[in-house]
């Protein structure tokens, strides 16, 4: 298939992108470069030894989303596109909800004229809200999110499934992501937050490589093992292969849209997870415990039995590879990406 893929240049679209080519599939990428740099697109080249179309624009832009379409011929999107930091869009509601929803019916509607009837959407654990039982499940009807950046997952979810009904033959495989950590084996390409990481094991790897003092464990004091929070980190790696799955799944699907949980199944702490990285780097690392951060959850993880039986997908990497890969790729690229 010739794939587009939006956000391609971001942390979870270039592992996939990397993955649909070794997977045969070609590859058309469009992102804007606001959250991603363009150095990232010389190494996907020259990891898969294949030129890599790039379209750099703003999906909102409905015109260009038209004319991309209209040059290059499409048969499946995966969309990745969209802002993503939760704290972000507490204060910024509008650019959130604006750039995310708009963005995916630009590029809906672009498909639906053109034809295009697949398509893969990164959506997240964040839409099982506060009060979903444990582990999540698919089944699981009461979808809502405490932050604007949720939101915009549940209400993308929600217009993909009312397009496909009003369609004729649109297919969509909702991926509902838990963690995503690690880098691709070649430490060539990972994770690249600008500015301080909000999230956990970007923060660990910039402490590790001495870019942050320390770390600060936000609460022990959780009803886990350790008082710590647990998360179902996986593997950027397995998760990309997840999506070459969905895609290939898609005309097969039970249902014309269907959700399924990329995850391992288990739940790992705080402090776990810190040890792990310890491991890897082969020394320990400075921390502190300081308070909750708001909007945490004890613990969460992933009933990923849909995905394993439906897609025959499984994720397959451990954690001291999650924290081995993500090491190769910061201790290598301290700064990140290049900026040329
Ligand atoms: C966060 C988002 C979630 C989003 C996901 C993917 C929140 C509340 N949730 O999930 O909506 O889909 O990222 O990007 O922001 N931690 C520390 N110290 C740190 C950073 C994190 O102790 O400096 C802890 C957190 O309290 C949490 C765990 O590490 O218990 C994982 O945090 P994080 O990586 O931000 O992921 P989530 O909170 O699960």
């Amino acid at each position: 298939m010739r794939v587009l893929v939006s956000g391609g240049a971001g942390y979870i679209g270039s592992h996939t992108v990397l993955k649909l080519i070794a997977s045969g599939h070609d590859v058309v990428v469009v992102d804007d470069f606001s959250n991603s740099k363009p150095t990232v697109v010389g190494r996907l080249e020259s990891l898969s030894g294949t030129h890599v179309p790039v379209h750099s624009f703003d999906l909102t832009d409905v015109d260009k989303t038209e004319r991309l379409f209209a040059h290059e011929q499409i048969d499946a999107v995966v969309h990745f596109a969209g802002l993503k930091a939760v704290g972000e869009s507490v204060t910024k509601p509008i650019e959130y909800y604006r750039n995310n929803i708009d963005s995916t019916l630009s590029l809906l509607a672009a498909m639906q004229r053109h034809g295009v009837h697949r398509l893969v959407f990164s959506s997240s654990a964040t839409v099982y809200g506060e009060n979903a039982p444990v582990p999540y499940s698919e089944d699981y009807e009461h979808l809502s999110s405490s932050s604007p950046y949720g939101q915009t997952k549940v209400m993308i979810e929600r217009i993909m499934t009312d397009v496909a009904a009003a369609s004729d033959g649109l297919r969509v495989a909702l991926l509902r992501y838990f963690n995503p950590v690690g880098a691709h084996p070649s430490g060539q390409i990972g994770e690249d937050p600008q500015g301080i990481p909000n999230n956990l094991m970007p923060f660990i790897a910039q402490v590790a490589v001495g870019r942050r003092e320390k770390l600060t464990v936000f609460g022990d004091d959780y009803p886990t093992a350790d008082g710590t929070c647990e998360r179902d980190y996986l593997h950027v790696e397995d998760l990309a292969a997840g999506h070459v799955a969905a895609l290939e799944h898609l005309d097969d699907m039970v249902t014309p849209v269907r959700a399924f949980n990329l995850g391992t199944g288990t739940g790992t702490s705080v402090l776990a997870m810190l040890k792990a990285f310890e491991r890897a780097v082969g020394r320990e690392l400075p921390y502190e415990v300081g308070p909750r951060r708001a909007g945490d959850l004890a613990a969460f993880w992933a009933d990923p039995s849909r995905a394993n039986d439906e897609l025959g997908w499984r994720a397959v990497k451990t954690i001291d590879d999650m924290c081995a890969d993500t090491w190769r790729w910061q201790s290598a690229n301290p700064q990140g990406f290049p900026d040329a």
